[in-house]
């Protein structure tokens, strides 16, 4: 993917200023993964290759223990006392609800006073200030960066101010990316994987509705296991640039055996890019391209072969000039899900969507909502849960999370209940 860092000859002091990180940003993500970490954890979060399976287990393990200690007065006032000490600025100038709300909601479960920029034309970049003078600012006054902006890159090139401002000496602070441009979402696919990682313990009714009993779930599907690894996972609809695809697919090639499915028009924007192509080429995972749920893989149509189906919505806002007399000759109705298809899906494969869905397009229409497969609001709600969890890894209090977890429940948990 070219990045905005890339423009040959930057026009404005922002341009020229994310021209300067260019070739940090170029570099391949093995290469960067390093200057974005501090004594083996997470300090700044800006692309999902980051995580390692090990990562992810943790944040899953740290979310659980939040979530349930949230459930008693003894737990919550815990929690809040946790970063009472700690200040961070949400700093979104591209519209938000789940991330936005996710994100506070999770600063507040921890004690963690928020504070926000939605709107630039309320601060003063428009008077002139750069975007990097406003971080700069943002960190002078607050523990933690998190934002989200439409200019691809912005969020790696801010990490790498902190690192250079730390080196000179002067205040850093960790910087958490929101969404950036078409290029990443890394905490939507940690949300993502935490769902995941629920739906397929086939413990709880409410993540696993219909599948509680492995054992019994068996009987129709011999292969079924516990787990991510070994699993047939479908994305439906604008892959080109769904930047949660994009960060969801990388981690999921870290799980041994999974295969990918990828379901969207035939059309240079709306099919998978090439980036995505070479890295899940480079890892080896399974993947193929067609062009409708039905489209028959190995003979079976490819919606009955999913182990998890997650829908995306036509990012129809990002559309250039030509796409929109192109996009007339395609046939839409490949890419959104009816009851009548999702009667097929297998009985315990969930239905993600990272939401907002369409209500004009209607890739899940509300008539879904109520089957229990669909998970698209629970995960929403895991994105707090787990949020949470990773603010808590990123100022090192997990494992005080954990201790108190143990305190709470190790009785419960000695009697084999957990
Ligand atoms: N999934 C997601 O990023 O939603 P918002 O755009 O509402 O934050």
């Amino acid at each position: 993917m070219s990045t905005a860092a890339s423009v040959d000859t930057p026009a404005t002091q922002d341009d020229r200023d994310l021209a300067l990180y260019a070739e940090r940003i170029d570099r391949p993500p093995q290469l960067k993964t390093a200057e974005f970490s501090r004594e083996g954890r997470l300090r700044h979060v800006i692309f999902g290759g980051q995580y390692s399976v090990d990562v992810l287990e943790d944040l899953a393990g740290t979310a659980d223990k939040i979530r349930l200690l949230s459930k008693s007065r003894d737990g919550q006032d815990f929690l809040l006392r946790l970063l009472a000490h700690k200040r961070a600025m949400l700093y979104f100038t591209q519209p938000s609800t789940r991330t936005f709300l996710s994100f506070m909601a999770a600063c507040q479960i921890l004690g963690v006073t928020c504070n926000e920029v939605r709107d630039p034309t309320t601060s003063s970049e428009t008077k002139g200030e750069t975007r990097f003078d406003s971080i700069r600012m943002f960190s002078s006054y607050f523990d933690l960066v998190i934002m989200r902006s439409p200019v691809a890159r912005l969020a790696e090139a801010c990490a790498y101010l902190m690192n250079d401002l730390e080196r000179s000496g002067n205040r850093s602070v960790p910087i958490i990316n929101a969404g950036s441009g078409a290029d990443e979402h890394p905490t939507q696919a940690l949300l993502d994987i935490y769902t995941l990682q629920r739906t397929f313990q086939f413990v709880s009714p409410k993540d696993s509705p219909a599948a509680t009993k492995l054992d019994k779930l068996r009987d129709e599907y011999p292969d079924l296991n516990t787990g991510l690894a070994g699993k047939t996972y479908g994305f439906c609809g604008d892959i080109g640039r769904g930047r949660t695809v994009r960060s969801l697919a990388s981690l999921l090639s870290l799980y041994e055996g999974v295969s990918l499915v990828f379901v969207a028009p035939d059309h240079p924007t709306l099919r998978m890019g090439d980036d995505l192509r070479q890295r899940l080429d480079r890892r080896g995972v399974r993947y193929v391209e067609v062009e409708s749920l039905e489209s028959p893989i190995n003979g079976v149509p490819a919606i009955e072969t999913l182990d998890a189906l997650y829908m995306t919505r036509i990012q129809k806002e990002h559309n250039a000039a030509a796409d929109d007399a192109e996009f007339a000759a395609i046939d839409f109705a490949n890419f959104k899900l009816t009851a009548e298809l999702a009667r097929r899906m297998k009985r315990y494969a969930p239905i993600l969507h990272p939401f907002p869905r369409d209500q004009h397009f209607g890739e899940i229409p509300p008539e879904i909502d109520n089957d229990p497969r669909a998970m698209y609001f629970r995960q929403a709600r895991n994105g707090m849960w787990v949020r949470a969890a990773l603010l808590a890894h990123v100022f090192n209090v997990d494992h005080r999370v954990a201790r108190c977890y143990h305190e709470h429940y190790g009785d419960w948990l000695a009697g084999g209940q957990a």
